[in-house]
Formats: C-alpha cells, sequence, structure tokens
C-alpha cells in the first residue's frame, strides 16, 4: 500500500537527489533534434546532441521511414521469434553485418537491451568477464546478470588488464570475454583497441566493444573503432545503438561471431521477451546507416569542427580533456560552477549540460560538448565566445 509514510519516504530520497544537485531536469524540445533546437520558443546553438551526424532530421531518413510506415504499418506487436521478424529487421542485420565485416548481427529494442543480453547469454560460472571500470551502465548491468566471475581493470589501462586477466586463469576461467566501450562517453577518450587484442589474445581470451560512440563517425567507412584501429578481424562481438549517429531514433545490435549471434538469438532475454523494433524505424535507420556509410564529406567536416573548436577554447584558456573526439569534455572542476556556467550558457543562447559526481569523479565536473557534422565553422566560433563570456559571468 502506498500511504503516507511511503510518499514521505520517497519524498526524502528526491529531497535528497536535490540537496547534492542530481536533479535531473528535463528541457523538452520544440523542434527536430539538430545543431539547433528550440526550447520554450527560444532558438539554442546545441551542443549535446548525439546526433553526430546531423541525421535525426536528414530528408532521406524521414522518407525511407514515412515510405515504411505506409508499406510496412506502424508496429509489429510481436517479439521477433514469433511474428515480429519483418523483411525490415533482416535486412538491415545483413547490412550491418557487411558494413562492421563481421559474420552475422542481431538487432535488440535497444544498445541497453543488447548489452543487457550478451553476458548472461554467453558465460556461465565456469567463465569470467573482465571489464574497463568506465564502461556504460548497461555493460555493468549486463554483466551482474551474468553468473560469469567478473574481474575490473582500470580504465584503458593495458597492464591492468593483462593481471586481470592472469588473476581469471588462475582462478580457473573456462573462457574469458574482455569487454570495452569503443569511446568513453564521459571523456571521448578512445579504448586502445590495438593493444588490448593483444593482451586479449595473449590469454586466449575473447574481445567485445561497445562502439555506441563510434559507429558512423570513426574509420574510414565509419564502421568504427575496430575499423580505425585495424583489428575488424580481432574483436569477437561489437556492440551498437542506432539512437546516436545513425539517425538517433531506436534499437541497437551484437554483430560478431556466427555462432554467438546464434545463440544470442535463441536464448537472449531482451531479444526473446520484448517487442520488435517498429519497421519504419529500422527503415530509417537503414537509410542513415547507407548515409553514414558513404559519410567521408560529413566524418570530414565532423573532424574539422572538433579540431576547430577544441583549438579556439584551448586558445581562450579553457582546461580540455585532450583527443580528437567530437565528445569535448570542458573541465570545470568545481560542481556547481558548472552547472552555473551551463545556465549562462543557456542564457547566452547555447544548450550545453553540466555533469558531475557521481556521473564523474568527484572533482571532475565538465560540461560535455558534443559536436555535429551539421554544426558549421562558424557556430564553432560562436560556441567558443560564449564560453568566454559565460566564464567572464
Ligand atoms: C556506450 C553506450 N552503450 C550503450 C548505450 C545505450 O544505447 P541505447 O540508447 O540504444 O539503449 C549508450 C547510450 O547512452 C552508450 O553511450
Amino acid at each position: 500500500m502506498f500511504d503516507a509514510t511511503s510518499a514521505a519516504a520517497y519524498g526524502s530520497i528526491l529531497d535528497d537527489i536535490r540537496a547534492q544537485g542530481l536533479f535531473k531536469q528535463e528541457r523538452s524540445l520544440g523542434s527536430p533534434q539538430g545543431p539547433r533546437v528550440s526550447i520554450d520558443g527560444r532558438e539554442y546553438l546545441n551542443l549535446c546532441t548525439n546526433d553526430y551526424l546531423g541525421l535525426a532530421a536528414h530528408p532521406e531518413v524521414i522518407a525511407a521511414a514515412r515510405d515504411a510506415l505506409d508499406a510496412d504499418g506502424f508496429g509489429m506487436a510481436s517479439v521477433r521469434f514469433i511474428s515480429g521478424t519483418h523483411e525490415q529487421h533482416r535486412a538491415i542485420e545483413h547490412e550491418l553485418t557487411s558494413w562492421l565485416g563481421t559474420e552475422d548481427t542481431i538487432l535488440f529494442p535497444s544498445c541497453f537491451d543488447a548489452n543487457g543480453g550478451v553476458f548472461e547469454t554467453l558465460l556461465d560460472a565456469e567463465d569470467a568477464v573482465i571489464s574497463d571500470e568506465l564502461n556504460h551502465a548497461s555493460i555493468i548491468d549486463g554483466v551482474r546478470l551474468s553468473k560469469a566471475q567478473r574481474y575490473r581493470y582500470r580504465n584503458r589501462d593495458m597492464p591492468d588488464l593483462n593481471a586481470q586477466l592472469t588473476e581469471a586463469s588462475a582462478a580457473g576461467a573456462r573462457r574469458t570475454l574482455v569487454v570495452t566501450d569503443g569511446v568513453f562517453s564521459m571523456d571521448g577518450y578512445l579504448a586502445p583497441l590495438e593493444d588490448l587484442c593483444e593482451v586479449a589474445e595473449g590469454h586466449g581470451a575473447m574481445v567485445m566493444v561497445d562502439d555506441s560512440h563510434a559507429a558512423g563517425i570513426l574509420g574510414a567507412t565509419g564502421a568504427g573503432t575496430p575499423e580505425l584501429f585495424g583489428v575488424r578481424d580481432r574483436v569477437d562481438l561489437i556492440s551498437g545503438t542506432l539512437g546516436k549517429a545513425l539517425g538517433g531514433a531506436s534499437g541497437g545490435y551484437v554483430s560478431g561471431r556466427g555462432p554467438l549471434i546464434e545463440l544470442l538469438r535463441q536464448r537472449a532475454r531482451p531479444y526473446l521477451f520484448s517487442n520488435a523494433v517498429p519497421p519504419m524505424v529500422v527503415a530509417g535507420s537503414r537509410a542513415a546507416i547507407a548515409i553514414a556509410r558513404a559519410g567521408v564529406d560529413a566524418r570530414a567536416a565532423l573532424a574539422a569542427n572538433a579540431a576547430r573548436f577544441r583549438g579556439l577554447m584551448t586558445d581562450a584558456g579553457f582546461d580540455l580533456l585532450p583527443g580528437e573526439h567530437p565528445i569535448v569534455p570542458v573541465m570545470i572542476p568545481d560542481a556547481e560552477e558548472a552547472v552555473a556556467m551551463a545556465a549562462r550558457l543557456g542564457e547566452l543562447g547555447v544548450y550545453v549540460r553540466a555533469f558531475a559526481y557521481p556521473v564523474v569523479p568527484m572533482g571532475k565536473a565538465r560540461l560535455r560538448v558534443q559536436l555535429s557534422a551539421a554544426h558549421t565553422l562558424d557556430d564553432m566560433v560562436f560556441a567558443a565566445e560564449q564560453f568566454s563570456a559565460a566564464r567572464a559571468g
């Protein structure tokens, strides 16, 4: 029974969240997602979208989704293995397989679900999973669901990975899977995949990469970090999302070794027990993948925007985490100041969010800027100028 005591107890949890400055206030867009958005009737330069290639409102993506809506209907009203598999699903799985250079691909309702289904299905109590400490929440939760022995290594620290692998094999692990984000979303740092594959191979371990923040934007054809680092045939599993650069709608996938994908289709619970992604979403995502795959110019524009913004901000004396990724963390160590700075930028017409503990380590608060190929170089100048103005207060 939800009574007055329950209301007071939950109310005090919410009060605690507010008191710690962790209450997430949602802003509602009154426009499509993109480099400029409208919020409460005002236009903002948007520096906090995962729409890295500007495909969320791309006319070809919208047209493909609309055509599929007319041709294929609104929803599937079934999980995949009953009557929920549409030709669109098989087509996107084949296209992802061909693009990523793997053997097979399975589409999930989201990448959160993809990561939620992998570890429990492929590993049991005799096995081990070795996970980077900064991996995404969906990997952490997915690992928790599995009976495998769990090991964590320090972020991108290959000697520590080696030590954890040694420990796992000394404990008698039968099969071992090393899992890492391809790009760490709070820092924009890339996993050192060449070294990681070498260390894993030295222990006979399999490798899985969550490439959600790389698919479409890194590598010559946008196939992500395995392509960028030249280790496509050494990575056994890649997970990723359709919810960021690839049109930004929803859906996630796992792509990789044939028997692993086949087993996921038989046993992964978020695949078996959740409704199929609507065909129109799949069709729009397929159009987005085709654009991303051929999107050499868009990737060049994105890289140019990131380089320009990083250069201007460094010249203006801001402390950035180094790198080349379009995730550009602007470090404002004090959490309250970071939140205040985001608010001042909002007044100046720039939409950006502050992240503080516990999402990032204590004392490492930041404004996480995310750039898009749909931004212009002038937008980069405007953004950097507003950061300077907001700093001056
Ligand atoms: C690294 C990583 N993995 C997985 C996900 C989850 O993706 P989805 O939104 O498709 O569930 C995200 C999204 O925030 C992510 O950043």
